[in-house]
């Protein structure tokens, strides 16, 4: 078996990453690796005070919560008690719920993506995800299920913001030669996506047969 890996889901809000990070752990883990799963925003200070300004208990500029993600970035990779760096160190494979990219593709609406690159640069040098999946879904139907399983809506969380996000996932993937990113259509089950998600890492990460 190869060395454990660290992975990164990113896609638009409902993209049903959190759904795939799940599936994928327990295929992982079924095949005997140690996985840590984690999620940014995290559930640090730092990360909860993101979570209030997006849920708009707490009202923000745009760019604080820009400077705010690459402060809990940071603290994501650098924490001396479940931090990334820490756990890959003790031999988990670690999944994260959202990475740089996310902020590439989410803060220059906002910011000038240099910016948003450059203040992301720490990171990006401390480790760069071995893949990045990215789950493609229409917007609209990504509206449709937020809408099923959610009685309020975050900030980002339009349609119109939507498109414009996944538009820029788009140009940041093609800009960022050197990130590995494996682009998966979302817009069909779950059970479908899993496999196929599977296939790839298996073949890349895992010596194990087909499950
Ligand atoms: P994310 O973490 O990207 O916001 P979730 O995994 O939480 O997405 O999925 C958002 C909603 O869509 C959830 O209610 C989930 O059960 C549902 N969902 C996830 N993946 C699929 C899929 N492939 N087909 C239909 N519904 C899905
Ligand atoms: P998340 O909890 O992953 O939401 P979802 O499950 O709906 O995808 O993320 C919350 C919001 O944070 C989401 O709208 C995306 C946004 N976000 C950024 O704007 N920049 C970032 O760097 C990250 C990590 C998330």
């Amino acid at each position: 078996m190869k060395k454990n890996f660290f992975i990164a889901f990113e896609g638009i809000d409902g993209s049903g990453k959190s759904t795939q990070v799940k599936l994928l752990t327990e295929k992982l883990e079924k095949a005997g690796l140690m996985v840590y799963t984690t999620f940014e925003p995290t559930d640090s200070p730092m990360g909860k005070i993101i979570r209030d300004m997006f849920n708009h208990r707490m009202e923000a500029d745009h760019r604080t919560i820009a400077a705010l993600f690459v402060a809990d970035r940071l603290d994501h990779l650098l924490n001396k008690t479940n931090g990334i760096l820490k756990k890959l160190d003790e031999g988990y494979t670690v999944i994260t719920d959202r990475y740089y990219l996310s902020s590439f593709a989410y803060q220059s609406q906002f910011v000038d993506l240099n910016w948003v690159i450059q203040a992301n640069s720490l990171s990006a040098d401390l480790r760069k995800p071995d893949l990045n999946i990215y789950i493609d879904i229409l917007p609209e139907l990504s509206m449709d299920r937020l809408n099923k399983g959610r009685s309020s809506i975050e900030l980002y969380e339009t349609l119109e913001n939507l498109q414009n996000v996944r538009n820029r996932y788009f140009e940041v993937i093609d800009l960022l030669k050197e990130e590995q990113v494996f682009i998966i259509d979302g817009n069909r089950s779950s059970e479908i996506i899993a496999n196929e998600i599977w296939n790839k890492i298996r073949h890349e990460f895992v010596e194990t047969p087909a499950m």
